[in-house]
């Protein structure tokens, strides 16, 4: 959810205004995936990087999660099973309470599952899995040559969710900022110019038809 900086900048505002739009772009956008029956979509709210920005700006987004997390709640009345990506240690306690609480209580929801990256890393992903693997191995309950490709994924944040289809960057960078390096191995990418605040439902549907035009090989031919 690129580009809600520049967003407000554009019209005199302070980023974090852009902030809040952009939350609410991602009410929206979220909706409208589950009125598509996309089974699986994950935002990108915050990144292993995102800590460094200005002590204010990561206030005012912590603020803006912890108040956001509310809103969240409603997915649970609508079969959403919402899982948190990354690792929840250095949110403050009451971020903390929300993000286990909307997990704990969509667990059992099916219909789509909405997966919220914050706090998240690819990078950091990785090891955190290989830390699993390593663990077991040393533990015995496993050979190192018992891992595989498979068991690495399972361990990642997405846990059992597949592989990354699509992968949509807006806000004009051509970049892939950290995100779902593992999963999205033969992800097809789109980059758009809009920035996120601005980002419509039309967008996406243009998104989806041009993925809808790809030919995925996998490797293969
Ligand atoms: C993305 O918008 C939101 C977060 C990282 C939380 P940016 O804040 O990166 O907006 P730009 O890139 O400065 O426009
Ligand atoms: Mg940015």
């Amino acid at each position: 959810m690129d580009g809600n900086g520049r967003w407000a900048k554009k019209r005199g505002l302070p980023r974090t205004f852009g902030h809040k739009e952009g939350a609410a772009v991602f009410r929206k956008i979220g909706d409208y995936c589950r009125k598509l029956g996309i089974r699986y979509v994950t935002f990108y709210a915050f990144s292993t990087e995102n800590w460094k920005r200005p002590a204010d700006e990561v206030a005012a987004l912590m603020d803006l999660f912890d108040s956001y997390l509310d809103d969240v709640e409603r997915y649970a009345g609508r079969n959403t099973r919402i899982v948190f990506l990354g690792s929840k240690a250095p949110f403050r306690q009451s971020i903390r309470d929300k993000m286990l609480k909307l997990e704990e209580n969509t667990r059992h929801c099916d219909g789509m599952t909405l997966m919220l990256a914050m706090n998240y890393g690819g990078r950091d992903d990785i090891v955190h899995a290989a830390k699993q693997a390593a663990e077991l191995a040393a533990g015995g309950f496993i050979k190192p040559e018992d891992i595989t490709e498979e068991m690495l994924s399972g361990m990642l944040y997405t846990g059992d969710a597949p592989d990354v289809d699509l992968v949509i960057r807006p806000s004009g960078e051509y970049r892939l900022s950290n995100f779902l390096i593992w999963q999205c191995a033969y992800a097809e990418y789109y980059f758009s110019d809009v920035l996120w605040p601005d980002f419509k439902a039309s967008d996406l549907d243009k998104a989806l038809a041009e993925y809808a035009e790809r030919n995925r090989r996998f490797g293969g031919v």
